[in-house]
């Protein structure tokens, strides 16, 4: 079988590393890829927000399934263009993938199908949101409605910084036409947790839980960025939650898609958090992989990716045993460059990746990174996910920073206190 990935970030290397061990996959295309992936798969310079280009390639080069790893191409239609063109695709539809692509039509969404989610408000005029902000308690937290690469969500402290945003958003269209309309929320306390599920339409499979850290410092200060590492299992989610998971979250959800008469295919994920007390609530879907989730669940998935993903493009998810995942625990640490999520530099020389080789249960899987005269160079604010696995958590992060201490480029940042909160849990 003759695979494409579409991405070229940490998410999509996990893709291609997992799918390179499946006897089913003969060869491995990846647009646009990135430096590690090439060192599996074959990269073609494609812009992943070109899907008519995306499309002629799959054609012309015989691709049996293509996987997309980004949201944008697929809020953008791919699996539409795709399915029209009777191609295998691995994601949701244009409809699906509104869970992520628009916040009020999720709201909506887990209003009308019961959902637990913070209570909400729905703004289409800068004026009678700002009227709102001014009458509001806090802290609460301002969304942008469309796409804005993770950027789109301010928690604000008080009127001041929500309106300072809301103007931003609404009024100097920072995230363009993402921001013509705009959600308000309560603020929720407690502590987050990530749980995909990946869904036929009518069958679905959960993956084992993580925990991601956003904020750019450790002790979770400062700006939130894509995600500087990453955990799984997280101990927060206990299996009496899990399956308050499916009962109140993932069960009513598949049946709204389905009462919405949309045939979900892909992986869902449900961005929960979980409050003192233990009460679940969504926070956000978003209808991909994560990243640096991924790379911290496909190194214990001990079953073949392949058919999985497969079978859910097919539609026949029913066909197949869950899942089976390694016992122990994986962490991801991101190397970032100085200065991310801000600006930052990039072109900075990479040195002592081959340490990963002599490692066995380790993998450094590349975010930003390219070719600069046959050296692998910095090409992103987030460079690199050091990733190791272990029978316990503990191992795991030691040799993950032993790793990420070996590794060394100009400028390079990370945090040093991922998964805190499950260690002062044991
Ligand atoms: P979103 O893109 O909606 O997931 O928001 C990004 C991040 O903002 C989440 O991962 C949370 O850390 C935070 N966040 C979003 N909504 C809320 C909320 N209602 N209460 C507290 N934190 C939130
Ligand atoms: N790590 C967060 C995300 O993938 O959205």
């Amino acid at each position: 079988m003759r695979v494409l990935v579409v991405g070229g970030g940490g998410r999509e290397h996990a893709l291609v590393w997992k799918l390179t061990q499946s006897p089913e996959v003969k060869k491995i295309f990846c647009i646009p890829g990135n430096a590690g992936i090439a060192a599996l798969a074959e990269c073609v310079p494609i812009n992943v927000d070109d899907l008519a280009g995306i499309l002629h390639f799959a054609r012309e080069n015989k691709i049996c399934l293509t996987v997309v790893g980004p949201e944008a191409p697929l809020a953008a239609g791919i699996v539409d263009l795709f399915q029209e063109n009777s191609l295998l695709i691995f994601g949701p539809d244009r409809r699906g993938a509104l869970l992520e692509g628009s916040k009020i039509w999720a709201k909506n969404f887990m209003a009308k199908y019961k959902i637990p989610t913070a209570a909400f408000a729905v703004f289409h005029s800068l004026q009678a949101a700002d009227d709102y902000l001014k009458k509001a308690s806090y802290p609460l937290v301002v969304k942008a409605d469309g796409l804005a690469a993770g950027k789109g969500v301010l928690i604000a402290p008080d009127y001041e910084e929500a309106a300072l945003f809301l103007h931003a958003v609404m009024e100097a269209k920072i995230f363009g036409s993402a921001g013509d309309s705009i959600v308000i929320e309560e603020f929720l306390q407690g502590e987050e947790v990530s749980v995909f599920a990946v869904t036929d339409g009518d069958t679905y499979f959960t993956l084992p839980s993580v925990q991601d850290h956003k904020a750019v410092y450790e002790g979770d200060r400062g700006p939130n960025t894509g995600g500087m590492g990453a955990y799984s299992p997280a101990p927060v989610l206990t299996p009496q939650m899990l399956r308050e998971v499916h009962k109140i979250i993932f069960e009513p959800v598949f049946k709204g898609l389905r009462a919405e008469g949309i045939t979900y295919r892909g992986v869902l994920y449900g961005g929960l958090i979980v409050s003192p007390e233990g009460e679940l609530k969504v926070l956000e879907f978003n209808v991909r992989f994560g990243d640096p989730e991924a790379q911290v669940l496909f190194p214990g998935l001990r079953t073949d990716l392949f058919p999985l993903l497969y079978e859910t493009a097919r539609g026949n998810l029913r066909s197949l045993w869950p899942p089976e995942w390694e016992a122990g625990a994986t962490v991801c640490v991101v190397l970032a460059s100085e200065g991310y999520p801000g600006a930052y530099e990039t072109g900075k020389e990479i040195r002592g990746l081959e340490k990963a080789s002599a490692m066995q249960k380790a993998v450094v899987f590349h975010s930003g990174t390219s070719f600069q005269n046959q050296q692998v160079v910095t090409a992103g604010g987030r460079v690199l996910g050091i990733t190791a696995w272990d029978a316990d958590l503990e191992s795991a992060l030691k040799q993950a920073y032993q790793l990420a201490a070996g590794i060394d480029f100009e400028g390079k940042y990370y945090r040093r206190d991922i998964a805190h909160r499950a260690l002062v849990r044991k």
